[in-house]
């Protein structure tokens, strides 16, 4: 069987009361739609085609080369929505199966059993229908006395006895390709709409089978409101939480741990309460991660400990110990056995291997040898209210307490400098200077 996917989603999500897109609304760092095109495309191995409406753009350019994509505009209900697929999938595939982009949860299991139980029941139309808590607004399943499938009636034509039937479609189906592309073009309009799923009646009336399998409300239940979406967050949550404990990662509280989809860490680190990994975050083996920690879009390397500390960008060697209360921005590489003590804050900036920054101090854009002792309270004065200046230590320097290293500036390879001296010129290798300003006034 070759199957040709179509996402839906282009419609508005008014019921999740947002000027974005619902379907670009995240949950753990990801689009919820990013969720359903990696589905449909472990499913055929191909990209899906995504209807796109709503902030078409936008949408498109978070696809990227992930999806194919049609526009449809004006947004005329779930049927028309498919007929702009026409075009391009017609003749491509002898099944077509609609996904929707609102259903991040949906695996590719439950699409296989379904698209299994289409072939054997040899169908025109299969769905997969649930039984929610609260029907709600949902197409309700009409079946006869021998429970086939006969028709699918919405919320807005159902009868007050249709509406307390429980079971509804999801709103995921599949059909047989010439028959959905040959039948489309004759949905009737209703409320302004043409409904996909008045394919359903269509189909029963000439005598074709129509099946239905009934799955788990949780996977396949649309997030159109907020409440769900911070419910399919905590899910995601606990999914990527788990993933990585069975990978080897201890957790101490699972509920208080926060990683996007996006990142991964390394076997027998453990990550404390309150930490949140973020991005194209990337942490190594044998790490300590927290607690109260928030690392975004950041490399750190084996064996690496950071309490309660802020990271954006930053990329950490093995066997860097870091806060707590640090803040590393982009552009911070920490070689190994780099400790930043609590309180310091680094900026495109290198610390090479075994400097020590033990409290208060801030770096920017400075280039820091091995073995450099930062006291406390050193500051690299590396903006002059216009351009940004560069400050470099050389190896086994010693920064003196609550020095000012006034940049652009030098200092030298095994220099010292006293404490509160205010460095306006450069230190030579070996050089002893301190006051303000600092005067050189030995060389060892
Ligand atoms: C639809 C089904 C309903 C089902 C419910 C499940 C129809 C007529 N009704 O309801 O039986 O129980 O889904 O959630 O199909 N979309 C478009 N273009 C449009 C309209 C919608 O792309 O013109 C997309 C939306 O972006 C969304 C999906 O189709 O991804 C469903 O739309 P939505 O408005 O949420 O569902 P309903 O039509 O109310």
């Amino acid at each position: 069987m070759s199957i040709a996917v179509v996402i839906l989603a282009a419609g508005m999500g008014t019921r999740i009361k947002s000027d974005l897109s619902k379907v670009l609304h995240r949950l753990c760092g990801r689009p919820m739609l990013a969720y359903v095109v990696d589905a449909a495309r472990e499913l055929t191995g191909a990209r899906p085609l995504v209807v796109v409406g709503h902030h078409a753009e936008l949408v498109r350019q978070t696809l990227g080369d992930a999806a194919e994509s049609v526009v449809q505009e004006p947004q005329l209900g779930t049927g028309h929505a498919v007929m702009q697929a026409q075009t391009v999938l017609e003749g491509k595939a002898d099944t077509v199966l609609v996904l929707y982009g609102d259903t991040p949860f949906i695996t590719v299991e439950t699409l296989r059993a379904m698209l299994d139980h289409h072939a054997r029941e040899q169908a025109t139309a299969t769905l997969l229908t649930f039984r929610p808590p609260d029907p709600l607004r949902l197409g309700r399943i009409i079946r006869d006395d021998a429970g086939h499938v006969r028709a699918i009636v919405e919320f807005k034509e159902a009868t007050p006895d249709q509406l307390a039937i429980r079971e509804v479609n999801s709103g995921i189906l599949c059909f047989r390709a010439d028959w959905l592309w040959s039948h489309l073009a004759s949905l009737p309009v209703k409320h302004g709409e043409q409904y996909l799923t008045d394919l359903v009646e269509m189909a029963v009336a000439e005598g074709g089978a129509v099946a239905a399998l009934e799955s788990d409300a949780d996977e396949v239940m649309g997030i159109d409101d907020r409440a769900r979406l911070a419910w399919a967050e905590a899910k995601m949550r606990a999914r990527i939480n788990e993933q990585l404990m069975l990978s080897g990662v201890t957790m101490i509280d699972p509920a208080t741990t926060y990683v996007e989809a996006s990142v991964t860490i390394g076997v027998d680190t453990v990550i404390q309460p309150n930490t949140h990994l973020r991005g194209k975050t990337v942490i190594g083996r044998e790490c300590s991660i927290g607690p109260n920690t928030i690392i975004c879009d950041s490399t750190l390397g084996d064996r690496c400990k950071v309490q309660a500390s802020v990271f954006e960008g930053a990329t950490l060697e093995g066997d860097v110990d870091v806060g707590p209360f640090a803040h590393l921005r982009k552009g911070t590489y920490l070689c190994r056995h780099v400790h930043i003590g609590n309180f310091g804050e680094v900026k495109n900036s290198r610390l090479g291997p075994g400097a020590k920054m033990g409290h208060f101090s801030y770096l920017g854009d400075a280039d820091v040898g091995a073995d450099v002792n930062i006291s406390c309270g050193v500051i690299t004065c590396n903006y002059d209210g216009v351009n940004k200046h560069k400050t470099v230590i050389g190896e086994g320097a010693f920064i003196g307490s609550d020095t000012m290293l006034v940049a652009p500036v030098n200092i030298g390879k095994g220099a010292k400098t006293g404490a509160g001296s205010v460095v306006t010129h450069d230190v030579p290798d070996g050089a002893v200077a301190y006051g303000v300003p600092a005067r050189v006034r030995k060389v060892e």
